[in-house]
Parts: structure tokens; sequence; C-alpha cells
């Protein structure tokens, strides 16, 4: 787990509690404790009463169809995600009302109606037909936070295709093995990003992708920084966007219908072995969750201007980036770079500039901000907020007060969400006209979900105890099974509590019933709220011909939540310098991307083991963690890890 026991102690003694204030209270959507009540009588019916506010083109009669692990929903009725987040405002008065917001970060600017937005996306789905994309077909999205990124997605939605989105600091071999697993045919990529004044290069890495893609036919890419020196565009391959835009039919488009449980996109995720799961998410199920979780959870209305700061490469941007805000008919604003360029303040300039409500960003960033000092949001008037959001990690209650008070004005509830790519939508998270606020705590399962904490019989933990974070029901916005892989879908979600979901999460449940989310409880690392298998690591270490074996774990960090320290052990003969360090470090950015390179690493002769061969990292993480070592009995060689711990001591790197 994450959460240090000091840490953990410093949450049980946490007792603020904040209600919501009248005045956001009596505008709220959701003002009443009735809807809990409401959906905990009827969880189906609640849910077929959400999923009515979307667009059907054909309506469901059928809500529920539940074979574990195996979840319909609505699986009768028709819809496009398209005509949900575009389309359906693109009439009356909406029409012409600011969809999206951009601003580069250079400082260009592009703003679009929702039916700039909608011609934008029609004439993207008019270029997609012309090179030949069929409805189920996988598209490869491989973008920097621009505007032909959510056009990009949504024309595949219109066109019934499936888009995989890969973040764009993800390396070329990240790349290559997302293509591959989900057979793409089409990538979608550019020359380059911006990124604190220097460019990513898209395009060479997506170049570097494809030498191992033999599927794929077509590379579309998008004009961002130009002059690239170099760009090597290969002819009957390559073509850039704004030619093929400019050659597409300029005729609406009309939405291809999809069936309810007919796939949007998958999403790639880190798990507990070395290979990425291709997270499958619905149409209808989905786009329920993202709509009525920007409803109840965000309050979101049609004035509301809205920034959610994470990438559209995480699920955190499909949902609350893009599905969720759009179908609410909300106006988004979306920023391509960093939150320090060209200096600390940018994103309060944002918020200044376009008059934002509500701002959703991660507890890391949260952090960081504090660090940078109060001055720096000071210098801009934050007034136009109304409420903020977290989500990635848990949020320490100092960190959140800072959010609280400097950023919100003590005016601002602050809605903790927790969720994960898996379940599509936010889950634990407090409703800010009727939950009481607890700094630190994700508050209670919203409307429609259901939650436990179980020990590992799978009984239920008593208030006041800990245990792992399961899901009882079925929920629309879950996923449907890992693209290519059910029975690990069924391994990993299903089988360890039978009938419910796991969710690899530890929890404290308090005496109200409000949960603390303890961090993984798996060999997850949670990285500035990404997530990175500790295999994933591992594995790029021991790819390098030096490296005989790894084990890498997460340590606390105080502002990314966790860091990678790598334990590594050398083949005979090989040195450990610092330039090897050095090395070392960079292959692993090299081979998963710039997120996942460690923080430290650290040589040592051999890895503390059990007699049975089995790396204990929980030892390593006491090392790292500079605590007094835990029950070392099951050890092979308990002087390994007492060896480690006086070296690592001796080295410390901070
Ligand atoms: C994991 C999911 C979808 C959110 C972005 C990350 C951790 C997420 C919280 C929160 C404590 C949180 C959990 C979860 N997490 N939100 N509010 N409080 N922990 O999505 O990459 O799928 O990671 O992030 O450990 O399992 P993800």
């Amino acid at each position: 787990m994450s959460l240090d026991e000091e840490n953990f102690d410093t949450l049980l003694h946490e007792t603020r509690k904040f209600p919501p204030h009248p005045s956001f209270r009596q505008q709220a959507t959701v003002s009443s404790a009735d809807l809990y009540h409401q959906a905990a009588a009827n969880g189906e019916a609640f849910w077929a009463e959400q999923a009515r506010e979307l667009t059907w083109s054909k309506p469901f009669t059928e809500i529920l169809a539940w074979d574990p692990p195996h979840a319909r929903w609505f699986y009768d009725g028709e819809l496009n995600a398209a005509t949900n987040t575009v389309d359906r405002h693109r009439q009356g008065a909406t029409k012409n009302k600011v969809a999206l917001i951009w601003e580069g970060e250079p400082g260009d600017q592009v703003v679009l109606t929702y039916d700039m937005l909608g011609r934008e996306v029609d004439r993207a789905a008019q270029m997609l037909t012309a090179l030949g994309v069929q409805p189920d077909d996988r598209i490869t999205l491989y973008l920097p936070m621009i505007p032909e990124l959510v056009i990009a997605m949504l024309a595949a939605a219109k066109v019934g295709a499936i888009h995989s989105i890969v973040f764009g600091g993800f390396s070329a071999e990240a790349l290559r093995e997302r293509i591959n697993d989900a057979g793409s045919r089409l990538v979608i990529t550019a020359d380059a990003g911006w990124r604190r004044g220097k460019t990513v290069p898209l395009k060479a890495n997506t170049d570097a992708a494809l030498t191992g893609c033999p599927q794929v036919e077509q590379v579309v890419v998008v004009e961002r920084v130009g002059q690239i020196a170099g760009l090597n565009m290969i002819p009957g391959r390559d073509r850039w966007w704004h030619q093929a835009m400019a050659e597409a039919s300029t005729a609406p488009f009309a939405p291809v219908p999809r069936h309810a449980e007919d796939i949007l996109f998958t999403l790639y995720t880190s798990g507990t072995t070395g290979k990425p799961k291709g997270i499958v998410h619905s149409t209808a199920g989905y786009l329920t969750g993202a709509n009525t979780s920007c409803r109840l959870v965000f309050d979101l209305k049609p004035e509301d201007v809205y920034f959610c700061t994470a990438d559209i490469g995480w699920i955190t941007g499909h949902t609350y980036v893009v599905y969720g805000p759009l179908s609410c008919g909300a106006t988004v604003v979306m920023y391509e770079g960093a939150p320090d360029w060209p200096d600390r303040d940018r994103y309060w300039a944002l918020i200044e500039r376009y008059g934002v409500t509500v701002l959703y960003t991660a507890p890391t960033s949260i952090r960081t901000f504090m660090k940078w000092g109060p001055e720096l949001p000071g210098r801009h008037r934050l007034d136009s907020l109304r409420l903020l959001g977290t989500v990635g990690e848990p949020i320490n209650p100092e960190a959140w007060m800072w959010y609280y008070e400097v950023i919100g004005g003590a005016r601002c509830p602050i809605v903790d969400t927790w969720w994960q790519t898996e379940t599509g939508a936010a889950m634990i998270s407090p409703l800010p006209g009727v939950t009481d606020l607890k700094p630190g705590s994700a508050s209670v399962p919203v409307p429609g979900i259901f939650a436990d904490v179980v020990d590992t019989h799978g009984h239920s933990v008593p208030p006041g105890g800990a245990g792992y974070l399961v899901l009882t029901r079925p929920w629309p916005s879950m996923l449907r099974t890992i693209w290519g892989d059910d029975q690990r879908y069924q391994d990993t979600y299903w089988n360890r509590f039978p009938g419910r979901y796991f969710t690899g999460d530890g929890a404290h449940r308090d005496e109200d019933g409000y949960y603390w989310i303890l961090g993984r409880v798996d060999d997850v690392m949670n990285i500035s709220g990404h997530r990175i298998g500790t295999m994933e690591v591992e594995s790029a270490l021991v790819d390098d011909h030096r490296v005989a074996e790894s084990a890498v774990i997460g340590r606390q960090h105080d502002l990314k939540g966790q860091a990678i320290s790598a334990f590594v052990t050398l083949k005979d003969g090989i040195e450990g310098t610092p330039e090897l360090v050095t090395a070392l470090k960079q292959h692993v950015a090299d081979k998963i991307g710039p997120m996942a390179r460690p923080e430290e690493i650290f040589f040592t002769a051999e890895l503390p083991k059990t007699r049975s061969g089995k790396i204990m990292r929980r030892l390593l993480r006491d090392v790292a963690e500079g605590r007094a070592l835990g029950d070392t009995t099951t050890l092979a060689d308990p002087t390994v890890v007492e060896a480690l711990k006086q070296q690592y001591e001796a080295q410390d790197p901070d």
C-alpha cells in the first residue's frame, strides 16, 4: 500500500468536516440525499433514468443482463457517441455556444462552437470513410493535446470505429505494442507536440514504432509544430491531416447507429504482469457513466466553463475532458502544455482568462503548486471558480486544505473522485450539494454504485476496519472485458471475490461509512497519478544486457505520491557505475516513457527472496522508505536485506 503507517495514522485522526455551503447547495443539481435512497432501492431503475438523459436513435427497453462477470446495459438500444457529445447541441441556441476553448503551449488559441466542432467532426468522419475505415476498425491516436485529438476521436465514434488513444508521453516501443495488440491499420499522429518549450517527436516515434507493425497501412499526420527537420513522410503510407481534410466531402455525415454494447474505445493500462491491458468500454453504458457523473458529481451545467488538466491519453481525459462535459453541453477548456510554461502560474492564468468555474486536477499537481507558493495563484482572479475536483491518488489532508483555501477561497466544495480506467467514471465521490467533505477521504459511493471493504476471505469488514475495496454490483460504465483476453478479465477482476469486482486497492472505512483509499495492494505503482506496473519497469531493466535481475517498487515521494526505486543485480564482471545508473534510467524511459524513469537505482549483489524465490517487495519498500525492516523470517537469507539496507543508507541519493 502506498500510504505508510504514519500517514495512515494522520488520516485516522483527521476529523474535520465541511458540510456544503448553503449557497452552493441552493443551486446544485442534487441537493438532497434522496437520490442515494432511490438508487439504493432500485439501482437499475436509477440507471435507466440516467441513461434516458442520452439521445438514442433507438430507445432501449431492456436495462441489464448480468451474467457474471459479463454485463450488458440498455442492450436493445442504439445511439452514437458523437451525436451525444456534439450533434445534439447543434440545434437551437446551443448551436453557437462554445464547446471547446483550446490554448496551445506557445499561447495560440482555437475556439470552437458546438456547430463548428460538429462540422470538423463531420469532415474528419468523411476523411476516415474515404480512407476506408469501417465500423469496429481500431484506430490508434498518438497525438498531443490539440483540437484534432478531440475531432479525431469523435469522428471515429461517428463512423462506428473504435479509438485506441496512446498517451503522447509513451515511447515508440510502448506505442508499437499497443498498435499491435489493438490490430490498428490506421494511426493518426502529429509531426510533434509542445512540452516546456521543447518539441516531442511524435512522428519520429511513430515511424520507429511502425518498423514492427506490418498491418498498419496508413498514417495521418497533423502539422502541429511545423518545420520539423527531417520529417520522413512515406509515400503511399503517410498523408497530412490538413490535405486529407481538404479533400474530404463537406457534406454532413450521418452518424452510424451503434448498438448500446458496441465498443466505443479501448485504452491500455498497467497491470501486475508486463503486458498492458486493453480496457474495453461500451458505447451506451460508458456514456451514461460519463454524463451522469458530470451532472451529479461536477454539478455541470451548460453555463459552466470546465477545465480538467488531465491529458486525453488517460481515462480521466477521455471521460472528463471529452465525453462527459461535452455530453452535458458545457464549455471545455483544453490546454496543450506544461503547468510551468512559460511561468508557474499558467493554470491560474487560464482560469482567469476564460472564467473557469470547475477545475479538476491531481493531488501530485496540487502538492507541486503548494511548493511553488501561494503568490502564483495570488497573481490571478480565481473567483470564477465554484467547484474543485481531484483524482488519481489519495490526497493528503494538508494538500486538500491548501487547495480548498488558496485555490477555492474556502468557497468551493472539493470532489475527491476515486475511480479507475476500468470503472469508466467516478465511483466514490462526494455529491457537492449533499455530502459533508472530509479532507483525504473520497467519501462514499455515488448513487447507483455499491462498494464494500472485505478481508482476504471476502467477508465485509465492519466500520473502522480496513481491507480490499470491491464493487458489489455491475454498473453501466464498467469495463466489458480486456481486449483479446477475456480470461485475463475474469482472473484479474472477478475471480478473487466471485461476483464482486476487485479494484486492486486497499481501503479503510470509518464509522460514518466514509472510504479512505490506501493505494494499490498489488504490484502496481502510482507515480504522479499514473499507473505503472512494477513488472513493466523490471522487464525494461533486464532487457539491458548488463542486468541479471531487478526488483522495482514504488516508494513514498512528497510530490509524486510514489517514486520508482529499482534494485538491480548486475551480471558477473559488470561494475555498477554512476554512468550505468544514468544509462539504465534512460533505457527505461526509452522503453516505456519518461514517466516510468526510476528515481533511483541501487545495485545489489542479491535481492531479498523467500525460500520459494519470490522477491519480497515489502522489505524493499522498508529499505527505500528508511523504515525498520518488517518480518524477515520467511527470507531464504535474512542477511541480504540487512546488507542492502546499510548500503542503501550509505548511498542515499537525496
Ligand atoms: C488507480 C486508478 C481514473 C482516475 C485516474 C487514474 C488510484 C484514483 C483516486 C482517489 C485515491 C485514487 C487508485 C486507483 N486513484 N483516484 N481519488 N483517491 N486513489 O486512473 O490509471 O486507472 O488508476 O488510481 O489506486 O486504483 P488509473
